[in-house]
């Protein structure tokens, strides 16, 4: 890794409208913290930055919800969470708040920066608007009929039932979710980031870094690969950064009720969140060169689906700005399944961290995340991992060589590190292998291999256990009382470099050791490169032993395996047509079901999945609105005779009435029609 002066470690700055879980802990902050907490070690000039990203449509809805205010929300959630993050053992040197006043002024100045270099391009267009509530309607405000599976309460950018994603326009019956009004058409002017512009000057910079992770390159190249569109910056809500007023006046814009979009701004909060270190460190000019000086290597960790936004739209945003580096590093990390299935935060199919803590300790799972961090690929949390890792690894690995060593130095050297004489190889081979893993395990850290490097801090331990096997002292304790103290000494001498080596995996056990040790001061301030080099000094008193780890039991275990399948059972039971609730034969036949012919088929303009169809019913012409677009093209339409509902009441979509509905069936993301196995004239009564 090249040398750099000076470090800045981010973590993504969590929304302040839940608490932490498991999810979170895997993907951006244990592996931050791990590497944060070695590099200090290493006595790397390092600042590690988080906080809490409080803007955005979901907070806004939340506090809608709760009935109160969204200052409320995040206020709540904020402590929370920034006191989960605590009792983790998470050591940010800040923990800011985007609601912060330097935030807000941070951001504004980079978007009045970026106007006066004549960056955004600006673009008016029409947006739905509620009219009672007076405000423009972001997509989650909108609510209405998918126009793929008729669900009725689908949102304006995805249908939870179908999962189809969705804009606004193409709901059925679109109502604003604040005050259910009809929402209409309304002009408004928006700043664009010029993305498209920049993508050269984005493709060349990545370029200059083959070393990322692959799946963070893939995703880059997928998104350069389908060209870079422009994205608007801007955002008409009543929560978040207000758009600065001379700009906007500048622009000939009404800066009223606009923002800045979350994405623009929550990225510059690691910024701001660094400015207030500075000023609380009482220097406030502090923050400028860990985010200025090209001597600087800035790495930001994240989850896999924050990808786009740190790798090309902030860079694009500090490319323009032009006063600030961009990042060295973005080892963004993939998905945590739970017990072999995906997370669902609001059916609670979760661990949560606070629970979590009620009942284990906090290195527990960090040594069993980071032993299993999704690094190059989604990976499993499972209760059985967690207990196998704790119970074999933690207390019958490390907790069981600290325990053997302490307990013997305590019953036959009065407590005392006793002196080592001459070394054979086996002892060599034991202060060569405390060198080796000091090296190695600061290898797979500095190239964000997290996995690689906690297994090889395990090693240590594991050999070391060997060593005091193989060396038998309760055998040379009466034999040969001098290679009895060695091996003492020796074990001693690894004891402590296992206190320094777990810091950044095993924050609480590395502090036990050390206490154990009766060390002056925190391991925190030990040299991780003095490790193997400087030993402890003979007659050190040691102080009481205490166990590191007691070993868990299955029936713990058992009650979060049981937890968590009721939860999954429940979900699962929800998803399969599982429990039917029956409809009479006149309820079904209030359903017209008829054979349509498709006369026509055409494209809807900016309607992306629906197509436009003329059908004969009989006698009639009807005209439906269909979304089909993705897994039908026009012309494969034309002459298939179809089933519609005929009598479903009409709907506007897209401003196109559409006279019925036509049956369909999904199966792995793909539409299929229903049509007659023989030829049908058009008009039947389908029964
Ligand atoms: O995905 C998220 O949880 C976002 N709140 C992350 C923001 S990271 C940074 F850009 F602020
Ligand atoms: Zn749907």
């Amino acid at each position: 890794m090249t040398s750099f002066k000076r470090y800045m470690i981010t973590s993504a700055l969590p929304y302040a409208n839940g608490p932490i879980h498991l999810g979170h802990l895997a993907g951006a902050y244990l592996p931050g913290d791990i590497y944060a907490r070695y590099c200090r070690l290493k006595k790397r000039d390092v600042l590690y930055i988080c906080g809490s990203d409080e803007h955005g449509v979901p907070i806004m809805l939340r506090a809608r919800k709760e009935g109160v205010s969204p200052q409320e929300v995040v206020d709540r959630y904020h402590t929370m969470i920034k006191k989960s993050f605590e009792r983790f053992g998470m050591s940010f040197d800040y923990y800011g708040r985007t609601s912060a006043p330097v935030h807000h002024e941070t951001s504004q100045e980079f978007f009045r920066t970026l106007a006066e270099k004549n960056v955004f391009v600006l673009k008016e267009e029409e947006q739905l608007y509620d009219p009672e509530a007076k405000i423009f309607l972001a997509d989650r405000f909108v609510r209405g009929t998918c126009p793929i599976c008729s669900y009725e309460d689908a949102y304006g950018d995805q249908c939870e039932k179908c999962g189809s994603s969705l804009s606004p326009a193409d709901l059925i019956n679109p109502r604003s979710a604040i005050t259910n009004a009809t929402p209409v058409q309304k002009k408004t002017t928006h700043w664009y980031l010029p993305l498209a512009e920049y993508q050269p000057r984005l493709e060349k910079w990545i370029e200059t870094h083959p070393e990322w992770r692959p799946n963070v390159l893939g995703q880059i190249q997928s998104w350069f690969q389908s060209g870079l569109k422009d994205r608007a910056v801007t955002r008409d809500l009543p929560w978040g950064v207000a758009i600065p007023e001379d700009v906007a006046r500048k622009a000939g814009v009404d800066a009223t009720g606009k923002v800045l979009y979350v994405w623009f701004e929550a990225p510059i909060g690691y910024i701001s969140a660094t400015k207030e270190w500075a000023i609380q460190s009482g220097d406030p000019e502090a923050w400028k060169p860990y985010w200025q000086d090209k001597d600087t290597c800035l790495i930001h960790f994240i989850g896999k689906d924050n990808i786009v936004f740190h790798c090309i739209i902030f860079p694009m945003v500090l490319m323009a700005h032009g006063d600030y580096i961009l990042p060295y590093n973005v080892p963004a990390n993939e998905f945590l399944n739970l017990e072999g299935h995906k997370l669902s935060t609001s059916r609670d199919y979760a661990v949560w961290l606070d629970d979590y803590l009620e009942k284990f300790e906090p290195d527990s799972l960090r040594y069993s995340l980071a032993s299993n961090m999704p690094e190059t690929r989604d990976a499993d949390f499972s209760w059985k991992d967690f207990q196998a890792r704790h119970n074999n690894e933690l207390a019958d690995i490390l907790g069981n060589f600290v325990n053997r060593t302490f307990t013997f130095v305590a019953k036959y050297f009065e407590g005392k590190i006793p002196e080592a004489a001459s070394l054979d190889d086996l002892d060599r081979e034991l202060l060569d292998f405390i060198k080796h893993t000091r090296e190695s395990v600061g290898e797979a850290l500095d190239n964000f291999q997290f996995k690689e490097a906690t297994r090889r801090m395990m090693d240590l331990a594991r050999f070391a256990n060997k060593y005091f096997n193989d060396k038998a002292p309760w055998s040379t304790r009466k034999s040969a009382p001098k290679i009895c103290a060695t091996t003492l000494n020796l074990c001693v001498q690894t004891t402590y470099a296992l206190a320094v080596l777990t810091n950044p995996f095993l924050p609480f056990t590395s502090r036990k050791i050390w206490k154990m040790l009766q060390l002056d001061g925190q391991p925190e301030e030990a040299t991780w490169d003095k490790v193997g080099e400087k030993l402890l000094p003979v007659g050190h008193a040691l102080g009481e032993l205490h166990i590191l780890f007691q070993k868990i039991e299955n029936k713990v275990i058992e009650k979060e395996i049981d937890r968590l399948r009721k939860v999954q059972a429940q979900i699962q039971q929800e998803k399969q047509p599982g429990q039917i609730s029956y409809i009479s034969i006149e309820d079904f036949q209030k359903i017209d079901l008829r054979t349509a012919k498709i006369i026509s088929a055409e494209a809807i303009p900016k309607a992306k999945k629906l197509l436009k169809l003329q059908v004969e019913v009989g006698n009639e012409r009807r005209q439906l609105v269909a979304g089909l677009a993705r897994d039908y093209s026009p012309e494969e339409l034309v002459g298939k005779t179809v089933i519609i509902v005929a009598n479903l009441k009409p709907a506007v979509i897209r401003g196109i009435e559409s006279q019925g509905m036509l049956l369909a069936v999904e199966d792995n993301g793909k539409l299929s029609i229903l049509t007659t196995e023989k030829p049908v004239a058009s008009g039947k009564k389908v029964s």
